[in-house]
Protein backbone atom coordinates (compact mmCIF):
# COMPACT_ATOMS: atom_id res chain seq x y z
CA UNK A 1 0.00 0.00 0.00
CA UNK A 2 3.27 2.57 0.24
CA UNK A 3 3.65 2.02 -3.17
CA UNK A 4 0.33 3.07 -3.65
CA UNK A 5 0.12 5.94 -1.30
CA UNK A 6 3.65 7.46 -2.86
CA UNK A 7 2.35 6.93 -6.24
CA UNK A 8 -1.55 9.09 -5.31
CA UNK A 9 0.94 11.65 -4.47
CA UNK A 10 3.08 11.65 -7.05
CA UNK A 11 0.32 11.28 -9.22
CA UNK A 12 -1.72 14.55 -7.93
CA UNK A 13 1.45 16.54 -7.80
CA UNK A 14 3.19 16.00 -10.61
CA UNK A 15 0.70 15.17 -13.13
CA UNK A 16 1.57 17.64 -14.98
CA UNK A 17 5.36 17.33 -15.34
CA UNK A 18 5.65 13.38 -15.15
CA UNK A 19 6.62 11.55 -18.33
CA UNK A 20 3.87 9.06 -19.74
CA UNK A 21 6.23 5.95 -18.65
CA UNK A 22 5.38 7.04 -14.90
CA UNK A 23 2.05 7.98 -15.68
CA UNK A 24 1.72 4.43 -16.93
CA UNK A 25 3.12 2.60 -13.76
CA UNK A 26 1.53 4.81 -11.68
CA UNK A 27 -2.00 3.54 -13.33
CA UNK A 28 -1.24 0.09 -13.47
CA UNK A 29 -0.12 -0.14 -9.70
CA UNK A 30 -3.19 1.74 -9.13
CA UNK A 31 -5.22 -0.72 -11.30
CA UNK A 32 -3.63 -3.49 -9.41
CA UNK A 33 -4.00 -2.28 -5.83
CA UNK A 34 -7.84 -1.92 -6.80
CA UNK A 35 -8.37 -5.38 -7.45
CA UNK A 36 -6.22 -6.77 -5.06
CA UNK A 37 -8.98 -5.14 -2.77
CA UNK A 38 -11.87 -5.76 -4.92
CA UNK A 39 -10.77 -10.14 -5.23
CA UNK A 40 -9.75 -10.99 -1.31
CA UNK A 41 -7.36 -13.91 -2.39
CA UNK A 42 -9.03 -16.43 0.50
CA UNK A 43 -12.71 -15.87 -1.34
CA UNK A 44 -14.09 -19.28 -2.08
CA UNK A 45 -14.45 -19.63 -6.06
CA UNK A 46 -18.00 -18.11 -7.07
CA UNK A 47 -19.61 -21.12 -8.73
CA UNK A 48 -22.35 -20.26 -11.16
CA UNK A 49 -25.04 -22.79 -11.06
CA UNK A 50 -27.01 -22.97 -14.29
CA UNK A 51 -30.33 -21.73 -13.20
CA UNK A 52 -32.97 -22.70 -15.85
CA UNK A 53 -34.46 -20.03 -18.34
CA UNK A 54 -38.05 -18.63 -16.31
CA UNK A 55 -40.72 -19.64 -17.88
CA UNK A 56 -42.68 -16.43 -19.61
CA UNK A 57 -44.73 -15.30 -16.96
CA UNK A 58 -48.70 -15.30 -18.17
CA UNK A 59 -49.21 -11.77 -19.55
CA UNK A 60 -52.48 -11.51 -18.00
CA UNK A 61 -53.91 -8.05 -19.14
CA UNK A 62 -57.05 -6.25 -17.34
CA UNK A 63 -59.05 -5.15 -20.71
CA UNK A 64 -61.66 -3.26 -18.02
CA UNK A 65 -58.45 -1.60 -16.32
CA UNK A 66 -56.58 -0.60 -19.86
CA UNK A 67 -59.77 0.76 -21.09
CA UNK A 68 -60.28 2.47 -18.16
CA UNK A 69 -56.93 4.71 -18.07
CA UNK A 70 -56.43 5.08 -21.55
CA UNK A 71 -58.89 6.80 -24.56
CA UNK A 72 -61.11 8.37 -22.96
CA UNK A 73 -63.07 5.23 -24.03
CA UNK A 74 -65.63 4.90 -21.39
CA UNK A 75 -68.51 5.08 -23.57
CA UNK A 76 -67.27 1.90 -25.47
CA UNK A 77 -66.13 0.59 -22.10
CA UNK A 78 -69.85 1.50 -20.66
CA UNK A 79 -71.44 -0.80 -23.55
CA UNK A 80 -68.84 -3.69 -23.10
CA UNK A 81 -70.05 -3.83 -19.19
CA UNK A 82 -73.94 -3.28 -19.98
CA UNK A 83 -73.51 -5.97 -22.72
CA UNK A 84 -71.32 -8.25 -20.65
CA UNK A 85 -69.03 -8.13 -23.70
CA UNK A 86 -66.36 -7.16 -21.37
CA UNK A 87 -66.71 -10.72 -20.34
CA UNK A 88 -66.35 -12.61 -23.30
CA UNK A 89 -63.58 -9.99 -24.48
CA UNK A 90 -61.50 -10.80 -21.17
CA UNK A 91 -62.06 -14.76 -21.91
CA UNK A 92 -60.36 -14.46 -25.11
CA UNK A 93 -57.80 -11.89 -24.22
CA UNK A 94 -56.85 -14.65 -21.53
CA UNK A 95 -56.52 -17.51 -24.19
CA UNK A 96 -53.02 -16.92 -24.69
CA UNK A 97 -52.97 -19.55 -27.49
CA UNK A 98 -55.61 -17.09 -29.89
CA UNK A 99 -55.14 -13.50 -28.09
CA UNK A 100 -57.63 -11.14 -29.42
CA UNK A 101 -57.72 -7.63 -31.05
CA UNK A 102 -59.76 -5.12 -30.26
CA UNK A 103 -61.06 -2.02 -31.97
CA UNK A 104 -61.37 0.83 -29.60
CA UNK A 105 -63.85 4.03 -30.72
CA UNK A 106 -63.08 7.05 -28.84
CA UNK A 107 -65.86 8.65 -26.53
CA UNK A 108 -65.80 11.18 -29.31
CA UNK A 109 -67.01 8.78 -32.03
CA UNK A 110 -69.58 8.10 -30.12
CA UNK A 111 -71.00 11.74 -29.88
CA UNK A 112 -70.47 12.21 -33.87
CA UNK A 113 -72.96 9.48 -34.10
CA UNK A 114 -76.59 10.00 -35.24
CA UNK A 115 -78.83 9.42 -31.78
CA UNK A 116 -80.36 7.09 -33.34
CA UNK A 117 -77.59 4.86 -34.54
CA UNK A 118 -77.35 3.31 -31.19
CA UNK A 119 -80.01 3.72 -29.22
CA UNK A 120 -82.88 2.18 -31.67
CA UNK A 121 -80.81 -1.32 -31.48
CA UNK A 122 -82.17 -4.43 -29.32
CA UNK A 123 -79.92 -5.62 -26.54
CA UNK A 124 -78.70 -8.39 -29.07
CA UNK A 125 -77.61 -6.05 -31.57
CA UNK A 126 -76.20 -3.81 -29.16
CA UNK A 127 -74.12 -6.99 -28.15
CA UNK A 128 -73.13 -8.21 -31.86
CA UNK A 129 -72.01 -4.44 -32.32
CA UNK A 130 -69.89 -4.64 -29.42
CA UNK A 131 -68.50 -7.97 -30.16
CA UNK A 132 -67.87 -6.49 -34.15
CA UNK A 133 -65.44 -4.69 -32.97
CA UNK A 134 -63.11 -7.69 -32.45
CA UNK A 135 -61.08 -10.03 -34.09
CA UNK A 136 -60.84 -13.59 -32.36
CA UNK A 137 -56.70 -13.44 -32.83
CA UNK A 138 -53.88 -11.54 -31.63
CA UNK A 139 -52.41 -9.39 -34.86
CA UNK A 140 -49.43 -6.90 -34.68
CA UNK A 141 -50.10 -3.59 -36.55
CA UNK A 142 -47.70 -5.07 -39.28
CA UNK A 143 -49.55 -8.41 -39.68
CA UNK A 144 -52.07 -6.44 -40.92
CA UNK A 145 -50.72 -6.07 -44.61
CA UNK A 146 -51.13 -9.76 -44.68
CA UNK A 147 -54.84 -9.87 -43.86
CA UNK A 148 -55.03 -7.21 -46.78
CA UNK A 149 -55.30 -10.05 -49.13
CA UNK A 150 -56.70 -12.26 -46.76
CA UNK A 151 -60.63 -11.12 -47.33
CA UNK A 152 -63.07 -10.59 -45.25
CA UNK A 153 -61.65 -11.14 -41.52
CA UNK A 154 -64.31 -12.95 -39.24
CA UNK A 155 -65.06 -11.03 -35.59
CA UNK A 156 -66.02 -12.07 -32.57
CA UNK A 157 -69.44 -11.46 -33.39
CA UNK A 158 -69.54 -14.46 -35.90
CA UNK A 159 -71.43 -14.92 -38.75
CA UNK A 160 -71.55 -12.57 -41.61
CA UNK A 161 -69.57 -9.80 -39.24
CA UNK A 162 -66.79 -9.45 -41.27
CA UNK A 163 -64.43 -6.63 -41.70
CA UNK A 164 -62.12 -5.48 -44.45
CA UNK A 165 -58.94 -5.20 -44.01
CA UNK A 166 -56.16 -2.55 -46.15
CA UNK A 167 -52.74 -1.73 -45.11
CA UNK A 168 -52.21 1.60 -46.94
CA UNK A 169 -48.19 2.69 -46.43
CA UNK A 170 -48.30 1.00 -42.93
CA UNK A 171 -51.74 2.47 -42.09
CA UNK A 172 -54.38 0.50 -41.63
CA UNK A 173 -57.67 0.92 -42.76
CA UNK A 174 -61.00 -0.88 -41.93
CA UNK A 175 -63.91 -1.04 -43.69
CA UNK A 176 -67.54 -2.34 -42.42
CA UNK A 177 -69.41 -1.18 -45.38
CA UNK A 178 -71.47 1.65 -42.93
CA UNK A 179 -68.25 2.70 -41.39
CA UNK A 180 -64.36 3.53 -43.04
CA UNK A 181 -61.86 4.28 -40.60
CA UNK A 182 -58.46 3.33 -39.95
CA UNK A 183 -56.00 2.89 -36.92
CA UNK A 184 -55.46 6.19 -35.70
CA UNK A 185 -53.14 4.62 -32.90
CA UNK A 186 -51.88 1.78 -30.85
CA UNK A 187 -53.19 1.26 -27.56
CA UNK A 188 -51.47 -1.93 -26.55
CA UNK A 189 -50.02 -4.87 -28.70
CA UNK A 190 -47.61 -7.40 -26.59
CA UNK A 191 -49.28 -10.83 -27.92
CA UNK A 192 -51.92 -11.85 -26.93
CA UNK A 193 -53.32 -8.67 -26.27
CA UNK A 194 -54.01 -5.61 -29.53
CA UNK A 195 -55.77 -3.00 -28.84
CA UNK A 196 -56.11 0.08 -31.58
CA UNK A 197 -57.66 3.02 -31.52
CA UNK A 198 -60.24 3.74 -33.62
CA UNK A 199 -62.20 6.99 -34.49
CA UNK A 200 -65.55 5.74 -35.67
CA UNK A 201 -67.84 3.39 -34.50
CA UNK A 202 -67.73 -0.02 -36.38
CA UNK A 203 -71.86 -0.17 -37.82
CA UNK A 204 -71.82 -3.45 -39.23
CA UNK A 205 -73.86 -4.08 -42.68
CA UNK A 206 -75.65 -7.17 -40.62
CA UNK A 207 -77.44 -4.90 -38.55
CA UNK A 208 -77.95 -1.78 -40.14
CA UNK A 209 -78.36 -3.45 -43.89
CA UNK A 210 -76.68 -3.38 -47.02
CA UNK A 211 -78.70 -0.37 -48.38
CA UNK A 212 -75.74 1.62 -47.73
CA UNK A 213 -76.27 5.50 -49.64
CA UNK A 214 -72.83 7.02 -51.13
CA UNK A 215 -70.91 9.24 -49.55
CA UNK A 216 -72.41 12.69 -49.56
CA UNK A 217 -69.77 15.16 -50.18
CA UNK A 218 -68.29 16.96 -47.33
CA UNK A 219 -69.66 20.56 -47.45
CA UNK A 220 -73.45 19.65 -48.53
CA UNK A 221 -76.25 18.81 -46.10
CA UNK A 222 -76.20 15.01 -45.25
CA UNK A 223 -79.84 14.21 -47.33
CA UNK A 224 -81.94 12.05 -44.54
CA UNK A 225 -81.96 9.09 -46.37
CA UNK A 226 -80.42 6.79 -43.27
CA UNK A 227 -82.75 6.37 -40.46
CA UNK A 228 -80.57 3.82 -38.43
CA UNK A 229 -76.87 4.78 -39.38
CA UNK A 230 -74.12 7.57 -40.57
CA UNK A 231 -73.74 7.61 -44.44
CA UNK A 232 -70.43 6.17 -44.64
CA UNK A 233 -67.34 8.26 -45.70
CA UNK A 234 -63.62 8.10 -45.53
CA UNK A 235 -61.89 8.76 -42.57
CA UNK A 236 -58.55 10.57 -43.07
CA UNK A 237 -58.16 8.26 -46.40
CA UNK A 238 -59.39 10.82 -49.29
CA UNK A 239 -58.18 13.74 -46.72
CA UNK A 240 -54.52 13.10 -46.20
CA UNK A 241 -54.34 11.77 -50.18
CA UNK A 242 -55.32 14.86 -51.55
CA UNK A 243 -52.78 16.65 -48.32
CA UNK A 244 -50.24 14.78 -49.86
CA UNK A 245 -50.84 15.83 -53.70
CA UNK A 246 -51.42 19.32 -51.62
CA UNK A 247 -48.09 19.13 -50.56
CA UNK A 248 -45.60 18.08 -53.20
CA UNK A 249 -46.55 21.49 -55.42
CA UNK A 250 -45.13 23.56 -52.10
CA UNK A 251 -42.63 21.85 -51.76
CA UNK A 252 -41.54 21.75 -55.71
CA UNK A 253 -42.25 25.43 -55.41
CA UNK A 254 -39.60 25.81 -52.59
CA UNK A 255 -36.82 23.92 -54.05
CA UNK A 256 -37.54 26.15 -57.40
CA UNK A 257 -36.89 29.11 -55.10
CA UNK A 258 -34.09 27.77 -53.70
CA UNK A 259 -32.70 27.58 -57.30
CA UNK A 260 -33.34 31.08 -58.03
CA UNK A 261 -31.54 32.34 -54.98
CA UNK A 262 -28.72 30.01 -55.90
CA UNK A 263 -28.88 31.54 -59.42
CA UNK A 264 -29.09 35.16 -57.83
CA UNK A 265 -26.06 34.34 -55.45
CA UNK A 266 -23.65 32.84 -57.96
CA UNK A 267 -24.76 35.18 -60.91
CA UNK A 268 -24.25 38.15 -58.26
CA UNK A 269 -20.68 36.66 -57.28
CA UNK A 270 -19.39 36.43 -60.97
CA UNK A 271 -20.37 40.33 -61.37
CA UNK A 272 -18.64 41.39 -58.35
CA UNK A 273 -15.49 39.05 -59.48
CA UNK A 274 -16.10 40.95 -63.43
C1 LIG B 1 -60.04 -5.89 -13.61
O1 LIG B 1 -60.07 -4.52 -13.22
C2 LIG B 1 -61.33 -4.10 -12.72
C3 LIG B 1 -61.25 -2.62 -12.51
O2 LIG B 1 -60.10 -2.25 -11.82
C4 LIG B 1 -61.64 -4.88 -11.45
O3 LIG B 1 -62.90 -4.49 -10.97
C5 LIG B 1 -61.65 -6.36 -11.77
O4 LIG B 1 -61.84 -7.12 -10.61
C6 LIG B 1 -60.35 -6.78 -12.44
N1 LIG B 1 -60.50 -8.15 -12.89
C7 LIG B 1 -59.65 -9.10 -12.55
C8 LIG B 1 -59.97 -10.45 -13.06
O5 LIG B 1 -58.65 -8.87 -11.91
C1 LIG C 1 -58.70 -13.98 -16.83
O1 LIG C 1 -57.55 -14.32 -16.09
C2 LIG C 1 -57.49 -13.69 -14.81
C3 LIG C 1 -56.11 -13.98 -14.23
O2 LIG C 1 -55.74 -15.30 -14.43
C4 LIG C 1 -58.63 -14.21 -13.96
O3 LIG C 1 -58.57 -13.61 -12.70
C5 LIG C 1 -59.94 -13.85 -14.64
O4 LIG C 1 -61.03 -14.37 -13.91
C6 LIG C 1 -59.98 -14.36 -16.05
N1 LIG C 1 -61.15 -13.81 -16.68
C7 LIG C 1 -61.88 -14.45 -17.58
C8 LIG C 1 -63.11 -13.79 -18.06
O5 LIG C 1 -61.58 -15.54 -18.02
C1 LIG D 1 -86.47 4.75 -32.21
O1 LIG D 1 -87.35 4.34 -31.20
C2 LIG D 1 -88.22 5.37 -30.74
C3 LIG D 1 -89.06 4.78 -29.64
O2 LIG D 1 -88.28 4.03 -28.77
C4 LIG D 1 -89.08 5.88 -31.89
O3 LIG D 1 -89.87 6.94 -31.45
C5 LIG D 1 -88.18 6.34 -33.01
O4 LIG D 1 -88.98 6.69 -34.13
C6 LIG D 1 -87.23 5.26 -33.42
N1 LIG D 1 -86.31 5.77 -34.42
C7 LIG D 1 -86.01 5.11 -35.51
C8 LIG D 1 -85.05 5.81 -36.41
O5 LIG D 1 -86.43 4.01 -35.76
C1 LIG E 1 -47.09 -12.58 -44.22
O1 LIG E 1 -46.65 -12.97 -45.50
C2 LIG E 1 -45.28 -13.27 -45.58
C3 LIG E 1 -44.90 -13.54 -47.03
O2 LIG E 1 -46.04 -13.61 -47.84
C4 LIG E 1 -44.98 -14.44 -44.68
O3 LIG E 1 -43.61 -14.74 -44.70
C5 LIG E 1 -45.39 -14.10 -43.26
O4 LIG E 1 -45.21 -15.22 -42.41
C6 LIG E 1 -46.85 -13.69 -43.21
N1 LIG E 1 -47.18 -13.23 -41.89
C7 LIG E 1 -48.29 -13.57 -41.28
C8 LIG E 1 -48.49 -13.00 -39.94
O5 LIG E 1 -49.13 -14.31 -41.77
C1 LIG F 1 -65.07 -6.69 -48.23
O1 LIG F 1 -64.35 -6.99 -49.39
C2 LIG F 1 -65.03 -7.85 -50.28
C3 LIG F 1 -64.09 -8.14 -51.40
O2 LIG F 1 -62.93 -8.75 -50.93
C4 LIG F 1 -66.31 -7.18 -50.76
O3 LIG F 1 -67.01 -8.08 -51.58
C5 LIG F 1 -67.16 -6.83 -49.54
O4 LIG F 1 -68.30 -6.11 -49.97
C6 LIG F 1 -66.39 -6.00 -48.58
N1 LIG F 1 -67.18 -5.84 -47.38
C7 LIG F 1 -67.27 -4.71 -46.74
C8 LIG F 1 -68.09 -4.74 -45.50
O5 LIG F 1 -66.70 -3.69 -47.10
Amino acid sequence: MGSLDRCSVEFSDQILTMDSGKIFICLTTLLFAYTQAATPAHSPPIILTPTPAPAPAPTYVNLTDLLSVAGPFSTFLKYLESTKVIETLQNQANNTDEGITLFVPKDKAFSSLKKQSLSNLTADQLKQLCLFHALPHYYSLSDFKNLSDAGPMNTLAGGSYTLNFTDISGTVRIGSGWTNTEVSSSVHSTDPVAIYQVNKVLLPEAIFGTDIPPPAPAPAPVPDIAPVADAPDADGGKGSGSAAKASSPSSSHRILGWRWLMMVVVSGGFVVTL
